[in-house]
């Protein structure tokens, strides 16, 4: 079974091939590892796949339309997990641009493929940013969505894209609306990532909205056992649907700081006011998901977050 995953070098795409390459399934990974965060990072990370034969990488852009097309004619691919994207909220103010040609023409232009060639299914990262304000908590699949910047918006549209070409020719898709991803690997511009990165370089962590804000923090490991179990059962999943990958567990940032300091992480803390891009809270129901997949031992916070920092401290610190 071949699996193409776009996004390999990112946090998420990284761990899931991992997990799969692992338990042998022949992986083919995208990525243009762009340096929307330390490239540096994106390499180590790849490096880990490359020990495997196993491990095919294609460091092409999306947006390279021909070039994606000749991926898909060279391999025969069955599964598509879609992680490419540009991420980031607070980015998307000042980058509207990179949103539209990496997450909605990127999109585009790996999706026409799914027509031509036959995969059984395309799983797709969306995102919790669609909810916008949405205060219905906690937040299920069949709630209105209002995007509240570029980032949300272009997921919605990737939503609304996928139901539109699932229904004209028949693609089978999944979209995944990931909440607040933490753990090992994870992004240094994410705030459990960057918290402990500004204790160590001694720089100053801006805590915006005064540490106000609350995340349904979903542990990494977590999500790449419900991917697993997404591709496991993808015959039993309907022709397209949505879910949100979540612990349905809201943490106060101020409560993960005080945690973070009970483990001797505690940067210099500036507390800033809200910044206008940014979701006061977040809070997923996960119920249609648990019941399609039957996983029931999310992990617990405290074990996930110490698991991040002790990875941080072995290898984050001596390079
Ligand atoms: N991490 C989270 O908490 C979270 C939450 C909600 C949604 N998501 C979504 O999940 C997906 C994965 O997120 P992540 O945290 O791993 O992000 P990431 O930034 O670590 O990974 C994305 C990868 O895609 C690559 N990429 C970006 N644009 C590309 C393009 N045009 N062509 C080829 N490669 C491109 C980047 O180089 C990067 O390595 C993204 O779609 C993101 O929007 C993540």
């Amino acid at each position: 079974m071949k699996i193409l995953i776009t996004g390999i070098a990112g946090f998420i795409g990284f761990n899931f091939a991992k997990f799969l390459i692992e338990k042998k399934y022949k992986i083919i990974g995208i990525d243009n590892l762009n340096d929307y965060y330390d490239v540096n990072l994106k390499k180590r990370r790849l490096k880990q796949l490359f020990n495997s034969k196993n491990f095919k990488f294609y460091k092409v852009d999306l947006i390279e339309k021909k070039k994606i097309k000749e991926i898909f004619k060279n391999n025969n691919i069955d599964f598509i997990f879609h992680f490419a994207a540009q991420a980031g909220v607070r980015y998307s103010i000042d980058h509207p641009a990179k949103y539209i040609d990496s997450n909605i023409l990127g999109f585009y232009n790996l999706i026409e493929n799914i027509k031509n060639f036959k995969i059984k299914r395309l799983f797709y990262a969306s995102s919790s940013s669609v909810y916008g304000e949405n205060k219905n908590f906690p937040l299920n699949e069949k709630e209105h969505i209002f995007p509240k910047n570029i980032y949300g918006l272009s997921k919605k549209i990737n939503e609304e894209i996928g139901f539109i070409f699932n229904k004209y020719y028949n693609t089978k898709m999944i979209g995944l609306r990931f909440f607040t991803v933490y753990g090992e690997w994870g992004r240094p511009d994410m705030m459990m990532m960057k918290y402990i990165d500004c204790f160590y370089k001694k720089k100053i962590f801006y805590l915006n909205n005064y540490g106000n804000h609350s995340r349904d923090f979903t542990y990494i490991g977590d999500v790449v056992n419900i991917l697993y179990l997404l591709l496991k059962r993808h015959k039993k999943l309907k022709s397209y649907d949505l879910f949100n990958i979540c612990s349905n567990k809201p943490i106060n940032l101020k409560k993960i700081i005080s945690f973070m300091k009970k483990n001797k992480i505690h940067p210099k803390v500036k507390k800033v006011s809200l910044q206008k891009a940014d979701i006061l809270k977040t809070h997923g129901d996960n119920k249609k998901l648990l019941k399609s997949i039957k996983y029931k031992k999310f992990s617990h916070w405290k074990i996930s977050v110490r698991k991040t920092i002790v990875w941080y401290q072995k290898n984050m610190l001596k390079n």
